[in-house]
């Protein structure tokens, strides 16, 4: 069976885009692949965090990947810092990460632009995912669209590790959904859904209630055409409420299209709106009975515990590759 590794950061709380592009395809994927699912907490320090807030937001995180669908019987879900063989992996994959090549990530260079106090992991972060998915020897990561440039670095350096030092890496693929893979801004269209947006209404968290997830489809920036079309370069924000809408639904765009010919935005909204809620309800009903249960910790002690296991073995087999330590 082949192996699946992904992460999310526990940065806030999950957004639409995050489900649509990430979290829904790993319940799918769950079904036919050995998969560890990660709340990669080490990353999100790479951007200052509240304490209190960080430690909730992994609790809340970890119970979002449940309440999707993710399975504990059939998927190891576990929180990164407490495997500590990424942060060591991590470190040996810095050693052969070149200074241009984390320069060229652009998800470095859009964090930390314009910023006067840039932390030395948030550059070498691409290094420490990298890590997270060869640790387990992943055959694929299913991820959003902006996580491209980081799997391409994550191959490279796997090719160069096994090339320099001992073949012991599997060269992973990456999984991109065919819809979904890029849910945009609602406020600013052109811009990726992201969780850190300091405009509430550019995104729909995961636990938004269905009236604020209502006001903030209907308040999203369309365009004056009053026609329901996809066209990405010249309607970005009807193409994108089309996209939501089909990944949604898992219907085609050409089916949306028709049934909103002749219909202007409001009703085209409120269909947006209703599938949105459809999807989100049920996972926030599991949610609230996941989050204060002790059973949420009994996942993620178990989940560490297996994914120290392989993680370890790998490891070991790096260390000596590149001989660190002592021969034992
Ligand atoms: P993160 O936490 O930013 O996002 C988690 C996942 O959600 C996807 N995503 C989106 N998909 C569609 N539309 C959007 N607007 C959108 N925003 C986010 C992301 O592509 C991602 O799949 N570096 C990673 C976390 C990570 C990781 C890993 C992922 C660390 N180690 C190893 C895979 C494998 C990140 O910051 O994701």
């Amino acid at each position: 069976m082949q192996t699946i590794f992904s992460g999310i950061q526990p940065s806030g709380t999950l957004t639409l885009g995050n489900y649509l592009g990430a979290l829904r395809q790993f319940v799918e994927l769950q079904e036919d692949y050995n998969c560890y699912f990660c709340v990669v907490d080490e990353h999100a320090i790479t951007v200052p965090q509240d304490r209190l807030e960080l430690r909730n937001n992994i609790r809340s995180l970890s119970a979002l990947y449940l309440a999707s669908g993710i399975d504990p019987k059939k998927s190891t879900l576990f929180i990164q810092s407490e495997v500590p063989a990424h942060t060591q992996l991590g470190w040996i994959l810095q050693s052969i990460s070149y200074m241009g090549e984390l320069e060229r990530m652009t998800q470095f260079k859009d964090k930390s632009e314009g910023k006067d106090a840039v932390s030395s992991a948030l550059f070498t972060y691409p290094s420490l995912m990298a890590a997270d998915i060869l640790l387990y020897n992943a055959n694929l990561v299913p991820v959003g669209d902006d996580q491209k440039q980081h799997l391409e670095l994550t191959r490279d350096l796997a090719q160069r590790f096994n090339h320099r030092f001992n073949d012991i890496f599997t060269i992973p693929e990456i999984r991109i959904p065919e819809v979904g893979a890029r849910i945009m801004s609602l406020q600013e269209p052109t811009k990726k859904m992201s969780k850190s947006d300091e405009n509430e209404k550019g995104f729909i968290s995961m636990l938004d209630t269905p009236k604020k997830i209502e006001k903030k489809i209907k308040s999203a920036v369309t365009d004056s055409d009053g026609i329901v079309k996809y066209d990405k370069e010249n309607k970005p924000g009807v193409s994108n409420l089309l996209t939501i809408y089909a990944s949604c639904t898992g219907e085609s765009i050409e089916t949306i299209e028709k049934r909103y010919e002749g219909k202007g935005y409001g009703e085209f909204k409120q269909g947006v709106a209703d599938a949105v809620i459809e999807v989100l309800q049920p996972i926030q009903e599991r949610y609230n009975e996941l989050i204060a249960s002790p059973e949420l910790d009994e996942i993620l002690d178990e989940g560490a515990e297996k994914a120290s296991f392989v993680a370890n073995k790998t490891i070991r087999k790096a260390k000596k590759a590149v001989g660190l330590g002592r021969v034992k």
